[in-house]
């Protein structure tokens, strides 16, 4: 029976790990869930542990917050003698975070197969450090378990062999359709006197965005424009708390605390239009065939835009409320991506436990044909 770690660290990783848990260990895989303790709060874990039917992870890292450096290099340390100990076939890790680069950096050094669920997802924005995070990653990963042909394209583009490769699909939908109807019985939208279609949904956390007090103004000029159209409901991510409260918000944007899952998917699912800058958001959004506003300048996301329902508005204040206005006067129709069907984890296990004996698996090693960095170029003398 493998023995196979799955790594959470962070809200964002909860609802991709889950689907990822029960499909190894519905084919007999034994999995050990490792959480790094880069989210900690009730509101940006315990409520989504409840929501999502996880159980207590197994080992917990406690690495908290900090700089990019110091969180990275906690979650390092605890994790090292963590693999020394379980001895695991694979680790799986999931999307962009600090913890998901950790955690295979010392996976790729220590020995075992390393699986990345979301790889060749590219924003192009190496200011990101999300980008930073998915490029270094899927480089030290043995399999690139793609959500999409267009990151698949991605990875091919940059020289990743053919037999790392996986389209499987998008896990977070796998979880997103599993809990939808319990998610439309939640009482969230009598608990905030809201109708469904009778609000907007908004969320904002990158650091780009709501770090520097000038960029969150506009974007607060922006909202408090639509507002005035269409009332804003805003669930607030505690790295936004400060300066929000700060800068104060303008009428009709309502604050109320981060939302649950179950809650936060009802909130999606009867809301006229979604503005975010989350990445996820994109993904659930189409699924659910919800106009979607991203308040960026670019995405890793781009097939929501191209077969969803995201719009990609950028930052300046007067492009966000014209591209809302035109939104909300001619909704994108809904479209979602092929495997986007709750299949996806299905498939990754059955690529991570049927892909032959592990001395014929892929390693990364003499990857990266046609960047020149063939392996075995150099001729033995
Ligand atoms: C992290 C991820 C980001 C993801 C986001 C989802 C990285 C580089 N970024 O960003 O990709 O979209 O999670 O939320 O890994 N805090 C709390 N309670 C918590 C956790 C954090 O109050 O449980 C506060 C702390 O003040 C902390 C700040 O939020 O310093 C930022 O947390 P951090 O994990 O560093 O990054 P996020 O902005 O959450």
């Amino acid at each position: 029976m493998p023995r196979i770690i799955c790594v959470a660290g962070a809200r964002p990783n909860y609802m991709k790990i889950k689907p990822v848990m029960d499909a190894l260990e519905a084919r007999g895989a034994e999995v050990v869930l490792v959480h790094t303790g880069q989210h900690y709060d009730e509101s940006m874990n315990d409520v989504f542990f409840r929501d999502l039917g996880i159980r207590s992870p197994d080992r917990y890292l406690g690495a908290g917050s900090g700089s990019h450096a110091v969180q990275t290099g906690r979650v390092m340390e605890a994790f090292e003698p963590l693999l020394d100990e379980l001895v695991p076939d694979a680790v799986v890790v999931v999307g962009d975070i600090n913890s998901t680069l950790a955690c295979a950096l010392v996976t790729a050094k220590a020995g075992p197969l390393l699986a990345h669920v979301e790889a060749g997802l590219r924003s192009r924005d190496w200011s990101m450090p999300e980008e930073v995070n998915r490029v270094a990653t899927d480089r030290l990963s043995d399999y690139l378990l793609a959500p999409s042909p267009d990151a698949a394209a991605n990875l091919r583009s940059e020289g990743y062999r053919e037999d790392q490769i996986h389209v499987v699909g998008n896990v977070m939908i796998d979880t997103l359709f599993a809990n939808l109807d319990r998610a439309r019985r939640s009482d969230v939208l009598a608990r905030y006197g809201l109708t469904r279609g009778g609000y907007g949904l908004v969320t904002l956390h990158r650091p780009a965005n709501v770090d520097d007090p000038d960029a969150l103004r506009g974007l607060l000029k922006a909202l408090g424009e639509i507002a005035g159209r269409c009332p804003l409901l805003l669930p607030v991510h505690p790295r936004a708390a400060e300066r929000l409260s700060e800068i104060g918000v303008p009428g009709g944007i309502r604050l109320v605390p981060a939302a649950g899952y179950l809650d936060f998917i009802a909130l999606q699912d009867s809301a006229r239009v979604v503005l975010t800058d989350s990445g996820g958001i994109q993904e659930e959004t189409t699924a659910l065939g919800v106009p979607c506003v991203t308040l960026r300048e670019n995405t890793e996301r781009p097939i929501t835009v191209e077969q969803g329902t995201n719009v990609l508005a950028g930052t300046d204040p007067d492009r966000i409320t014209a591209t809302v206005h035109r939104v909300l006067d001619d909704p994108p129709a809904p479209r979602c991506p092929e495997l986007w069907d709750g299949r996806a984890s299905e498939r990754i296990a059955q690529v991570l436990l049927e892909g032959g004996s592990a001395a014929t698996r892929p390693r990364p090693t003499d990857l990266v044909a046609g960047t020149g960095l063939v392996a075995g170029t150099v001729p033995v003398v």
